[in-house]
């Protein structure tokens, strides 16, 4: 008997189950203590230094939390931490774009009609953006920009932006958009890392130690988590993007202005949060939605705008089959040629009419409306083609 073990498949499996379940907890922590610390309210009989307190009702059970405005006067016995959320979420993050990106740059990373990298070229540009805007993130905190709230906010999305922008430029869509997520995601992870643990733990020493924690230290933790809290909508999108290649409509073009719309929808709907947390009422929650329902609005239309070029002239059912035999059934086959599927990928053949009819939503989404099929083009697949393969579908 001989049967060979895609392993790369099954690491790729393993590690993603890894990665959602950290990612929940470390999100589940971000929205539980940024939520904890609005519903904070000071009472005058609150003991010395305690800033305010919560009371809440779980899983049969009340607690009740009080936050010290820097920290209470002696260590107490024992005291918990959470970081191993966020360090998971980014390790295990980042092990899946290894496995999944840079072992499969060629079909995942790469699109040669953006640019033509050989795989360490794209895989050293992919290491330079994380590394790169974390960079440039950090600074711009440090920089007297930091001081103000608004101004910091649109640097960080002018950042991003940009970020999307060139990396449209280079990678495959469905690698531009994931690389804006996985950069984010280490902007956030490295504030838990660099900032806001390292100056907990230097508190946490001069209270050991007997001195006064300076609470500039506190303020600066504080800045970075509530960063983290309003960048968590627009990453979760980001990372099941390629789910959606409708998404990636905007190309080379415009495909940083679709990457705006999903972080500032996804900032403003947390500033609802945030805002209701706070006890803010009334007039103040009343713009989010709307703003965010008209944002998703432009998206839909925008995207619809671009709707995909038809050919005009009627496709024979043999010049369909061709199509997808040509650009499809290497690896869309009940028993792909490509050598790196055990299995037709996502379940979907389409070696022959009916099965191509079967999925006709997804196919015009994949590789009519997007560029997202075939995988890094390896085919050749051009815009007639695609123009064609639409026309046909339509038709049936
Ligand atoms: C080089 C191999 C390869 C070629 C060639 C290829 N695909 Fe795919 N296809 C994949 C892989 C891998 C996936 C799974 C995608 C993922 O991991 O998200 C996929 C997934 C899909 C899906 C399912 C997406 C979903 O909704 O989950 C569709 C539809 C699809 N391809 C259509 C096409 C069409 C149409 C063509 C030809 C024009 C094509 N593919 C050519 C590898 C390929």
């Amino acid at each position: 008997m001989s049967f060979t073990i895609p392993w790369v498949e099954w690491a790729s499996l393993m590690i993603r189950w890894l990665h959602l379940a950290a990612g929940i907890a470390w999100i589940g922590t971000s929205f539980y203590f940024i939520w904890l610390d609005l519903s904070l309210r000071s009472r005058s009989s609150l003991a010395k230094g305690v800033l305010g307190e919560s009371w809440s009702v779980h899983g049969g059970g009340f607690y009740h939390v009080q936050k010290y405005a820097v920290a209470p006067e002696e260590m107490p016995a024992e005291l918990h931490w959470f970081k191993y959320e966020a360090y998971f979420t980014w390790l295990s993050g980042f092990a899946l774009l290894v496995v999944v990106y840079y072992f499969g740059a060629t079909s995942y990373l790469i699109d040669p009609a953006r640019a033509d990298l050989a795989p360490s070229e794209a895989i050293g540009a992919s290491l330079g953006f994380l590394i790169g805007s974390w960079l440039i993130y950090e600074a711009l905190c440090r920089s007297p920009i930091g001081r103000s709230t608004p101004a910091l906010a649109v640097s960080v999305l002018l950042l991003i932006l940009a970020s999307a922008f060139l990396l449209t430029q280079i990678f495959s869509d469905r690698a531009a958009f994931l690389h804006v997520g996985a950069l984010i995601g280490t902007i956030m992870s490295a504030n838990v890392f660099v900032v806001i643990i390292p100056n907990q733990k230097k508190v946490v020493a001069d209270l050991v130690a007997g001195r006064t924690p300076d609470p500039a230290l506190g303020a600066q933790a504080k800045q970075r988590s509530l960063h983290n809290n309003y960048l968590t909508l627009p990453v979760l999108l980001l990372m099941v993007s390629a789910h959606y290649p409708m998404l990636f409509s905007g190309g080379v073009h415009w495909g940083w202005l679709v990457i705006a719309f999903i972080v500032v929808a996804g900032g403003v709907i947390r500033h609802f949060f945030n805002t209701h947390h706070a006890g803010g009422r009334g007039i103040v929650l009343a713009w989010q939605w709307p703003v965010a329902v008209l944002l998703a609005l432009g998206l839909i239309f925008f995207i619809a705008s671009r709707g995909p070029a038809l050919s005009k002239e009627n496709v024979s059912d043999n010049r369909a089959l061709e199509i997808v035999t040509t650009h499809c059934a290497g690896c869309h086959a009940p028993q792909p040629i490509n050598t790196a599927f055990s299995a037709p990928p996502g379940g979907v053949v389409l070696d022959n009419l009916d099965a191509l009819r079967r999925h006709s939503e997804q196919v015009i989404a994949q590789s009519v409306i997007s560029h997202a099929m075939p995988l890094g083009n390896t085919t050749g697949m051009t815009i007639t083609e695609r123009a064609e393969l639409g026309q046909w579908l339509r038709a049936q």
